[in-house]
């Protein structure tokens, strides 16, 4: 029996859901809950000092159920393995081993050099088929790593430099989700609009995975704004399998800021894509990742930010703290701002975004709408969560007909906190 405590990106949920499956094929059951499980695996994430603190605690947490399972092994995986690597091991001495994200494959050989089961052949690792959560949403990896190196950044050192994923597999692996009853599919890569294969461009892959039948609705994240070409943004105005919906991360609205972050982009080249994508549809879900308080950021920088979250008006976004990260380029810059400086920047553009995420719900009110049913409401059974194309939360009165996975036409006629409601 297995389980994995996953932290971090939907890269990680990715993984480990590969590694699920790769455990499965081998033989071994998802544990119904931990203290169950003979074998725990954490998959870590490094952004910010605070995603290590939480796993580290989580991790030093289980060792409790060394104590009462002698069987037990934990492993440590993921983008904190890498960063820290067999460090881990003597700060936290009851962890069996730690694999960074691209020794995945050594895993059953580690498992089961010890136990007397037969190790079968694992899946070649280039081509595995994520184990899903849910039978209608995969996600697809298309690109692993990152070239960027923007300045504040450690994911380019834990996953390394780009590598693109071969179009037939992604399409294989597509295929093979529709199969098992997926209709919704999101293609994940740090700057998943760079993918170039063979000639094959990023545009060129969502024509392709638009054509695979039984696919509804195609996402993709994160996209970087320097990667949006001509050819780009009329696939993502004209193919309505395409949902309206982005992750754009800005990180910040001043260009002077924009250019220490090596982010390779200028404020006026985000408002652009911004303009091109509300221009063809005024409810286009846009929804952006903001630092605060990187090194030397002035007030003015910061209300540069602030202007821009008001000028885009976003629907959700996600708002961070800078968090300096040995070995990043940034790491090694004065911070002249302090953390009770640094906190109330973020609260400021937190209770902005707040106000706009509510107005911007608000709008939806009266529209017309097909959500995908992701299933019953863990408040109310009575209720059914959907999500638009546009990513927003819907919540339907309950019917007998409703299937997981099935496409609902409604109508929204209210809303609740941050979530409408349809019927
Ligand atoms: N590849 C994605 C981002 C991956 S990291 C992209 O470039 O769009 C997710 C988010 O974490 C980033 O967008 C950024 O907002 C935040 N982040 C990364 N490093 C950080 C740091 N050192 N401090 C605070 N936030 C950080
Ligand atoms: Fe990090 Fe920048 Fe790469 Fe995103 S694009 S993963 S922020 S280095
Ligand atoms: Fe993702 Fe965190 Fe690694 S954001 S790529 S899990 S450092």
């Amino acid at each position: 029996m297995y389980t994995i405590i996953s932290y971090g990106c939907q890269m990680n949920e990715y993984d480990s859901a590969r590694v699920a499956a790769m455990l499965e094929f081998h033989g071994l059951q998802l544990a119904k809950s931990v203290s169950e499980a003979n074998v725990i695996l954490v998959n870590t994430c490094s952004v910010r000092a605070k995603a290590e603190e939480n796993a580290i605690a989580r991790i030093r947490d289980l060792k409790k159920l060394k104590v009462e399972n002698g069987n037990l092994k934990i492993g440590i995986l993921g983008c904190m393995a890498k960063n820290k690597g067999e460090s881990l091991l003597k700060e936290l001495p009851f962890v069996d081993f730690v694999l960074g994200p691209d020794e995945y494959q050594k895993l059953p050989e580690i498992l089961f050099s010890t136990s007397h089961l037969p190790l079968a052949t694992p899946h070649s690792p280039l081509n595995p088929f994520a184990k899903l959560a849910n039978n209608y949403s995969a996600f697809v990896a298309i690109q692993n790593g990152c070239n960027m190196r923007c300045s504040y950044c450690i994911v380019p050192y834990v996953r390394g430099v780009e590598r693109y994923r071969e179009s037939d597999s992604v399409l294989r692996e597509i295929e093979q989700a529709v199969a098992a009853g997926v209709s919704e599919i999101t293609l994940l890569g740090q700057t998943v609009n760079g993918y170039r294969y063979n000639g094959l461009s990023f545009a060129g892959l969502l024509k392709l995975v638009a054509s695979v039948n039984g696919i509804e609705r195609i996402r993709f994240m994160s996209p970087h704004p320097r990667h949006y070409t001509s050819e780009l943004m009329e696939i993502l105005l004209n193919e309505p399998k395409i949902a309206p919906h982005v992750h754009l991360p800005v990180q910040s609205g001043s260009n002077s800021i924009l250019k220490k972050m090596k982010r390779a982009y200028t404020r006026q080249d985000f408002l652009s894509i911004v303009e091109a994508l509300r221009l063809s549809n005024p409810f286009y879900g846009i929804t952006t990742d903001i630092i605060c308080g990187y090194p030397g950021e002035s007030e003015e920088e910061f209300e540069e930010t602030l202007s821009l979250v008001q000028e885009v008006k976003f629907d959700t976004a996600f708002m961070f703290a800078y968090s300096p990260r040995e070995g990043t380029p940034s790491a090694i810059e004065k911070e002249l701002i302090t953390e009770a400086q640094k906190k109330a920047r973020l609260q400021r553009v937190i209770d902005l975004q707040h106000a706009i995420t509510l107005e911007r719900t608000t709008l939806m009110v009266g529209r017309h709408e097909k959500i995908l049913l992701e299933g019953p409401s863990r408040r109310n059974k009575n209720e059914w969560l959907g999500k638009t194309g546009n990513f927003k939360k819907v919540i339907v009165p309950a019917n007998p007909n409703f299937k997981e996975g099935m496409y609902l036409d409604c109508v929204i006629n209210g809303v609740k906190g941050h979530t409408l409601i349809g019927e």
